[in-house]
């Protein structure tokens, strides 16, 4: 396994315990999750860019959170339709969404 060249983090609002529950998981954090997932893998950029789901940034107020690495670019209240111009004007285009920014 190679080092990513991007890493996308997704609050999901996941616990110690395993358990997801929190404001993002309420505003459909998995489903970003799953459609960052589906998009790498349609563009084929599994090598190179991971998406990974996390506990709470404490940002609740502006989630859900997205966070990529190791552009430090932070997100709020990123919706999974998101998801698509984030990957095309982001992850493959190199500027980042400025309207979502935090
Ligand atoms: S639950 Fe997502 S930032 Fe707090």
């Amino acid at each position: 396994m190679n080092k990513p060249k991007k890493h996308i983090l997704v609050c999901t609002s996941s616990r110690m315990t395993g358990q997801q529950k929190g404001y993002c998981h309420t505003k459909e954090g998995v489903q970003i999750v799953a459609n960052f997932l589906d998009e790498i893998e349609e563009r084929g950029l599994g090598d190179e860019v991971f998406v990974s789901n996390t506990g709470c940034f404490g940002l609740c107020e502006q989630g859900p959170i997205v966070v990529v690495y190791p552009d430090n670019i932070w997100y709020g209240k990123v919706s999974p339709d998101d998801v698509e111009k984030i990957m095309d004007q982001h992850i493959e285009g190199g500027k980042t969404v400025k309207e979502l920014e935090i």
